[in-house]
């Protein structure tokens, strides 16, 4: 029964979608229950005892629902609120984000990456720790895009506001020669094609979503939890937000129909 589970997926708002469709391209059979946060809808300027808070309730909710296991598609939250939902939950398996400063130092000739996320991501522990870990001398240019997840949320994956947000944020590094990006928000995969239309052919852009979604994977196998089922699995989307609004934009960042459920917060970390 337990491998009939869904895997619980949850993120500020659609970001994690760019994360459950590698899930989904790896795992077709698995069902997986999807939380966007939209009534809280950017994290990234929070402070992180309210995203730990966030995450929490999440957690407990996607628990609820039998979750077997739980992604957080959020580098925010991840890097806000992975160690405390460790503690918090120690029976429950996490897989998280952190930024992929390590195989951006792997593969860049120029020795400059540039890395693209929140304020709440850079600020974080984690970050401080991934750069001790793995920059190894090279030159690391960040850069918040403020407001960029908010465009992406309303589905505005090629206007003007966002090309802007990208070019003030993108052109500085590359006057520094960076020859590599990292996303480090899974909000921005979804604008890959217009950051490629900025940075040109010579610039990688690295998306860490195949790895995260390789990493479940093992997770499931190691623990025998796959669904062993043939048919394709059931995806259940939930949102804190407005169930309408969200049902649009899934249908132009994963060009499918999906049917949304809302949940309100009763308080901040209880999901009524
Ligand atoms: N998708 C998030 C991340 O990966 C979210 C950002 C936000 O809500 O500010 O960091």
């Amino acid at each position: 029964m337990m491998n009939m589970n869904p895997i619980g997926v949850f993120d500020s708002g659609v970001g994690g979608l760019s994360v459950l469709r590698e899930i989904q391209a790896l795992m077709p059979s698995e069902n997986i229950i999807y939380f966007g946060d939209q009534g809280h809808v950017p994290y990234g300027p929070r402070p992180m005892e309210q995203i730990q808070d966030f995450s929490e309730g999440i957690t407990r909710y996607l628990l609820a629902q039998h979750a077997k296991i739980i992604v957080v598609a959020c580098n925010t939250a991840s890097a806000a609120a992975l160690t405390y939902l460790r503690q918090t939950f120690p029976d429950v398996q996490f897989v998280g984000m952190e930024p992929a400063v390590k195989p951006a130092v792997e593969k860049t000739q120029t020795g400059k990456v540039g890395v693209l996320a929140t304020p709440a991501t850079f600020q974080g522990a984690l970050y401080v720790s991934v750069v001790e870990r793995f920059a190894n001398g090279v030159e690391l240019f960040q850069d918040t895009c403020s407001g960029l997840v908010q465009q992406i949320e309303t589905g505005n994956l090629n206007g003007d506001e966002t090309r802007k947000i990208l070019e003030d944020a993108l052109y500085p590094m590359m006057e520094k020669n960076i020859d590599t990006v990292v996303l480090g928000c899974t909000h921005y995969p979804f604008v890959i094609p217009l950051i490629e239309k900025i940075v040109g052919e010579k610039v990688r852009v690295i998306d860490p979503a195949p790895a995260v979604a390789k990493q479940v994977k093992r997770l499931l196998e190691a623990g025998g939890m796959m669904n062993q089922d043939k048919q394709d699995g059931k995806i259940r989307f939930i949102t804190s937000g407005k169930a309408d609004s969200v049902r649009s934009i899934i249908k132009v960042l994963l060009g499918v129909t999906g049917d949304v459920e809302a949940f309100t917060w009763k308080n901040d970390r209880e999901i009524q």
